[in-house]
């Protein structure tokens, strides 16, 4: 008999972005389940909280304060892994942004389709290239590299057309890694959540207030996405229970890409059309 356990004792896990929404999530359970975590954030204010909450719940752990996007800063990072842990078992790259461009494809610029592409794949790139020897070199199965895509890898976003393309890409880009890494047993899997209250996201926020009881009918499950149920999902993928799942991406969506365009009307009912017209969570 097999009986499989959630524990990450051990374990080195980096995850990136991780001072703050999801990633701040995943990093609390990973500790809470045993692994040695290792947080690379730009933000320094978030990153001196982050230590003060992982000083009363780990042992072991290491918070820098550095920009993912940025290659020397991710290989001095890395070097440092090494140097302190000399193993990495998990990779957690959850960076991205839409950095609040939300506009007609034509409108944007050249800069700005860079520093799209930069923050939400090129450093996912780097980053995972960077770890992989350090992965590698003790030849541990089941090590796990998980990428926090989004629910708009799988679904069309107007005016947001970039940033939807490149989490796109994160599917092609996991399937294929986890081809190229099966042989080692390196499992590569993404999580792709709908809209979760995050620093990023807040869709309470953007609602106004006279609309927030659409919130419970807006998505199949009632709710809006929470980081510690991107937490649960991370937890799922980087521990054994997800052994022999590799180059697959959890929907992390209260069922709305199951539900694609169908809503709760005020009465209840399913219905296709729209249901806010002004002032909702509109993409003007
Ligand atoms: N919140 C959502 O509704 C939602 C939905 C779908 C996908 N996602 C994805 O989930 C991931 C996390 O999103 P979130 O909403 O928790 O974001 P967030 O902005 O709330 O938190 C991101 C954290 O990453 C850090 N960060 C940003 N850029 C960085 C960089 N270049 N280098 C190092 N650290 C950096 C920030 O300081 C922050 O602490 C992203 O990939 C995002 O695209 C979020």
């Amino acid at each position: 008999m097999e009986i499989k356990e959630l524990n990450l004792k051990n374990k080195v896990a980096l995850i990136t972005g991780g001072a703050g929404g999801i990633g701040k999530s995943i990093v609390e359970n990973f500790a809470h389940y045993g692994a040695s975590v290792v947080v690379a954030d730009k933000s320094s204010e978030r990153c001196e909280e982050l230590q003060q909450t992982l000083k009363k719940c780990s042992e072991s752990y290491l918070v820098e304060c550095i920009d993912v996007t940025q290659k020397n800063e991710v290989k001095n990072l890395i070097k440092l892994i090494e140097t302190q842990f000399n193993r990495l078992d998990i990779v957690v790259n959850n960076v991205g942004d839409f950095l609040e461009l939300i506009k007609p494809f034509e409108e944007l610029d050249d800069s700005e389709i860079e520093d799209l592409y930069s923050v939400n794949l090129k450093s996912m790139f780097m980053v995972t290239s960077e770890a992989l020897p350090l992965i590698k070199k003790n030849n541990v199965v089941n090590s796990s590299i998980i990428n926090i895509s989004s629910i708009e890898a799988f679904r069309g976003i107007p005016r947001a057309t970039v940033y939807s393309s490149f989490k796109h890409a994160i599917t092609g880009f996991t399937r294929s890694l986890a081809l190229e890494l099966a042989p080692s047993q390196i499992k590569v899997n993404a999580i792709a959540p709908e809209t979760t209250e995050t620093i990023q996201v807040q869709p309470k926020k953007a609602i106004a207030e006279k609309y927030h009881d659409h919130i419970e009918r807006w998505n199949p499950y009632g709710r809006f996405g929470k980081p510690s149920d991107a937490a649960g999902s991370a937890l799922f993928l980087a521990s054994d229970l997800s052994s022999w799942v590799t180059g697959a991406t959890i929907n992390l969506d209260g069922g709305a890409l199951a539900a694609a365009g169908w809503y709760r009307d005020p009465d209840n009912s399913w219905t296709i059309a729209p249901v806010i017209s002004d002032d909702g969570f509109n993409y003007k």
